[in-house]
């Protein structure tokens, strides 16, 4: 097997930004509920008419050139995400055709906020088996297009957002282990009603709200910590390796207040954890991402670091990686 490392990474946040105070006006709320709650202070939101592909081609772009290729060069394009263009065809082909990758293979993946660890895992199976040379892979939302504006429980917690790595043969380090999981029994605690084939789209679903984001939020809260928490010590496991031996944790962005109690129980101090939630809010498989390329940027990985990235979402999946920058 050939070791996989990422070789360039991308990421665009669109310009319009919605803060708490403006989310005050909006709905029954106070910023000092959203910060102290979340750790959320405000959020970028994609254009009218911005869809998730024009996120993601602007993230991909920033990732070929940061890595040196071309777009002919890429072998295959796996875009993560839960609110693609439209229910089909998918991202990977719309960006495709956008960037020019002629050869490469695409396809999309639905694991919400686990789907960037997921898309990463896929792409670096078929990198090791020597399939393909190289590989795109994205995490893109627009969050916004199925967050309910008058419910306050959940729209106060959603941006828009995209990130995107290359993934290639390298020489040393590279993605040391990766640990994928679900709990499909708990499905109904976090998802979108209608607009499937469950429940196809018409005035009623419409009028009753069911194009929605629905999550039962303190549920889920006490599952993210307990979930990630044992995706961090599986993978550490797997790999033989410690929580000392990690240098930065970057995880899924939900809630400030998960992502500590995570950091508690594991025994990790604060300043070797990324966050972003604070500029973000919750970008399901944009953020692990996201703030992954941010570290990258901000020189706060350097080479030979190990990192690790933990992310747990809506399914219920969750997906956790060590790799050696
Ligand atoms: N402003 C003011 N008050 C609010 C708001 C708001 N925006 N939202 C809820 N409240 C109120 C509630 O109505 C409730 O009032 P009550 O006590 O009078 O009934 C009170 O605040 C407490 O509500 P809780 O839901 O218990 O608040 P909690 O501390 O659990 O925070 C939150 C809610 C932020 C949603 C938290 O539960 C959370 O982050 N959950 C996990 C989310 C997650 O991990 N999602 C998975 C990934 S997302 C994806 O996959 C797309």
């Amino acid at each position: 097997m050939k070791k996989v490392g990422i070789i360039g990474v991308g990421e665009y946040l669109p310009e319009r930004i919605l803060t708490n105070s403006d989310l005050e006006k909006m709905v029954d709320t106070s910023d000092e509920w959203i910060t102290t709650r979340t750790g959320i202070k405000k959020r970028h939101l994609a254009a009218v008419g911005q869809a998730a592909s024009d996120l993601a081609l602007k993230a991909a772009q920033q990732a070929l050139e940061n890595a040196k290729l071309k777009a002919e060069d890429l072998d295959l394009i796996v875009v993560a995400t839960i609110t693609g263009d439209m229910p089909f065809p998918s991202v990977a082909s719309i960006i495709q055709d956008k960037l020019g990758a002629k050869k490469a293979a695409c396809f999309d993946i639905s694991a919400a906020c686990a789907g960037f660890v997921y898309g990463l895992s896929v792409a670096e199976k078929f990198i090791a088996t020597a399939t393909y040379k190289n590989a795109l892979v994205i995490g893109t939302e627009v969050l916004t297009s199925i967050t309910d504006w008058q419910d306050r429980n959940t729209c106060v917690l959603f941006g828009d957002g995209a990130g995107a790595v290359v993934l290639s043969e390298v020489k040393k380090g590279g993605i040391i282990s990766t640990y994928l999981g679900c709990d499909g029994s708990k499905s109904g605690i976090l998802n979108m009603p209608a607009g499937g084939s469950r429940n196809p789209a018409t005035s009623e679903t419409v009028r009753n709200r069911q194009h929605y984001l629905k999550m039962q939020g303190n549920e889920l809260f006490k599952i993210a910590v307990n979930t990630m928490t044992d995706a961090a010590e599986t993978v550490l496991k797997q790999a033989g390796m410690t929580f000392a031996d990690i240098n930065l944790i970057i995880p899924h962005q939900a809630n400030a207040r998960i992502i500590m109690a995570v950091a508690k129980k594991l025994g990790i101090p604060q300043d070797r954890v990324y966050l972003n939630i604070e500029r973000c809010g919750n970008m399901s498989s944009a953020s692990t991402v996201t703030a992954l390329c941010e570290a990258v940027q901000e020189g706060k990985i350097k080479k030979g670091d190990i990192i690790l990235l933990d992310a747990f979402g809506a399914g219920l999946v969750w997906g956790a990686c060590i790799i050696e920058w």
